[in-house]
């Protein structure tokens, strides 16, 4: 069953037939239909209710690091019930077929590679809040054991090898982006021939600088999003509409809460 924007899509799933070397580049937006809030959303994004915490202030205080702590910790707690939606599992199939060089992605919650997605494909440029590392001697440090800690203590304490501050694997506001990442993001953008972003607003650099310089090098850009972003009137392709459906129609797999299988 095609989504609303029937022609749209259809002309996205035309352009990701027609390419060889595809990148997607997805945001926030395509992990709300498994009920992960947004970041920008009117009324809905997190950064509409509260601001984020600056690198600099959570290395500086240790009120704000428990802040931190106590927003991961407490709440609703959407990070570690959330599952794929469809969205996901149809940038796995696309990811199946070979013709995806790689997902570059500004999310953390790990759902690409819960979908099946190869890890090795998945670029996470603001890392993983799935587990912590120490800011000192790079450490890892399981969530489980520092939640352990924060309910008997009420807080997170320093690195129980060095001393030295712990904090989740996300790049926060200010952090130093991951080299590693970034390069394996522009080595991809500049192999390809088409890039699809999904559910970005596209307004946090360095990160939304990829897109742009897809279509300067060449390759073409189509933009699935919700609301617009800045980069639309140099898409050759925008589709408003809601991504699950729509990239379950692209890759050709059932939108519905049974997940993923081809459609009939
Ligand atoms: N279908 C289509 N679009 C959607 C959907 C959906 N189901 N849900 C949300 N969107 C769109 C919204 O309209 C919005 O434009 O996804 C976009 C998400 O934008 P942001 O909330 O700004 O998220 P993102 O672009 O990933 O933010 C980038 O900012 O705060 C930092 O580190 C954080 O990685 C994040 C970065």
């Amino acid at each position: 069953m095609p989504p609303r924007n029937h022609g749209d899509a259809d002309r996205l799933r035309a352009l990701v037939d027609a390419a060889e070397r595809i990148v997607f580049f997805t945001g926030a937006g395509i992990s709300t239909e498994s009920g992960i809030p947004d970041f920008r959303s009117p009324g809905t994004g997190l950064w509409t209710k509260m601001k984020p915490i600056q690198f600099q202030d959570f290395v500086a205080s240790d009120a704000v690091r428990q802040e931190s702590w106590r927003r991961r910790f407490t709440g609703e707690r959407v990070l570690e019930g959330a599952q794929p939606n469809a969205g996901h599992h149809a940038i796995a199939r696309l990811v199946a077929t070979g013709k995806v060089l790689a997902v570059i992605t500004q999310n953390i919650d790990n759902l690409h590679q819960d979908a099946g997605v190869p890890a090795a494909r998945v670029i996470e440029l603001h890392g993983n809040a799935h587990h912590a590392r120490c800011l000192r001697c790079g450490l890892r440090h399981e969530l489980a054991d520092l939640e352990r800690e924060f309910r008997e203590t009420g807080r997170v304490g320093p690195c129980n090898a060095c001393g030295g501050i712990v904090k989740t694997a996300t790049i926060s506001f200010g952090q130093a982006m991951p080299e590693d990442e970034m390069a394996r993001a522009q080595d991809a953008i500049e192999a390809c021939d088409l890039c699809v972003v999904a559910g970005s607003s596209l307004q946090v650099y360095p990160a939304a600088g990829f897109p742009e310089y897809a279509k300067r090098r060449g390759a073409l850009l189509a933009i699935v999003n919700r609301e617009e972003t800045p980069l639309d009137p140099r898409a050759d392709l925008v589709v408003r509409g809601e991504l699950g459906p729509t990239l379950a129609f692209v890759a050709g797999i059932n939108p519905g809460p049974a997940g993923p299988r081809l459609s009939d």
